[in-house]
């Protein structure tokens, strides 16, 4: 048998002129085994084409049509939409610095980021968006803002698709255990007040993740079909207002409500440190409190992992 070299635009030809096609055929045709197929494919998708993978097989999914800064016109402030950018937090944090609130939106994010200095993977269809906001706040009570930022996007999202999700602290949003979305909070501060705010949050909106991510799920892959970024956004945007405007209590109550991590057993990963123990409550300084097998002791930041879930 003559050996062929691969060709990765043979490969995009063939996803375009098919509808659907299996990984068997693939193989067949481009000279490769489907295991190689697969890899081809995951790099593709980490380019950012959309592929939809499935048990039968690869296509090609629509493109996605972009947001656009008219559909927010009736915003007070100014959104701006890129096609493809590095991160939304640099842009916002360039905005904040010549004092501008604003909410920045990108299609595609190259250098997308998360906490803990992680990448985070943002092809199109995704809600890539990060916002300055200016909240009159002294430094010590800005905690609030990450889970005002979980909350009003749980909210967004269980009002504009109906599915029911979770929170796991300090702040993703999970459905069924798997993240659906995740928040990175930015803040500066002059003196004991915060200057601004930069939200960043992250919503596995059109995109497809799963296959990608074992432990990430997509709204588009939940619900089979695809959703209206704009009105999840827009949702967002007037839950984090009316959030803003609550007390702190009210808040973490709220919060609370809809977590998954209190009454857990949990693993936290904090400053180098692995605590274990029994997730028992969110303290009113925005601490989790844990029940550790010998102590009772307050996180306020790190990595939390639901033992009981872990496969
Ligand atoms: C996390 O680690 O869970 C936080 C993810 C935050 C991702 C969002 S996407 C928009 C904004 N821009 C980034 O680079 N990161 C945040």
């Amino acid at each position: 048998m003559v050996k062929r070299t691969f060709n990765r635009v043979e490969l995009l030809k063939i996803l375009r002129e098919e509808k659907e096609v299996s990984g068997e055929e693939l193989a067949q045709k481009l000279g490769i085994s489907r295991t190689a197929v697969w890899k081809h494919i995951k790099t593709l998708i980490k380019k950012g084409y959309s592929i939809e993978v499935s048990k039968k097989g690869y296509k090609f999914v629509e493109k996605v049509i972009p947001l656009s800064e008219e559909e927010f016109s009736e915003l007070p402030f100014k959104v701006y939409c890129f096609k493809k950018i590095g991160s939304t937090m640099d842009v916002a944090r360039k905005l904040a610095e010549k004092g501008e609130e604003a909410v920045i939106l990108a299609e595609v994010q190259t250098s997308g980021r998360g906490r803990l200095n992680r990448t985070w993977f943002s092809p199109p269809g995704g809600i890539w968006m990060s916002l300055v906001l200016k909240p009159s706040l002294d430094l010590k009570s800005s905690y609030i803002l990450t889970y005002i930022a979980s909350l009003a996007t749980a909210l967004s999202i269980e009002e504009n698709t109906k599915i029911k999700v979770k929170l796991k602290w300090p702040n993703d949003v999970l459905y069924e255990e798997k993240k659906l979305a995740g928040i990175l909070l930015e803040i500066q501060a002059e003196l004991d007040k915060v200057k601004y705010a930069i939200l960043g949050i992250g919503i596995n909106a059109n995109n497809f993740i799963s296959s990608l991510e074992k432990g990430a799920i997509s709204l588009r892959e939940i619900l089979n079909k695809e959703v209206n970024r704009k009105e999840i956004i827009l949702s967002l945007i007037q839950h984090l207002k009316s959030l803003l405007n609550l007390n702190r209590e009210k808040v973490i109550s709220m919060w609370k409500e809809r977590s998954s991590t209190l009454n857990q057993e949990v693993k936290v990963i904090t400053l180098g440190r692995e605590i274990t123990g029994k997730a028992l409550d969110i303290d009113e300084d925005g601490a989790l409190i844990l029940q550790t097998k010998d102590e009772i002791q307050k996180i306020y930041s790190g990595d939390c992992i639901h033992l009981r879930f872990i496969s």
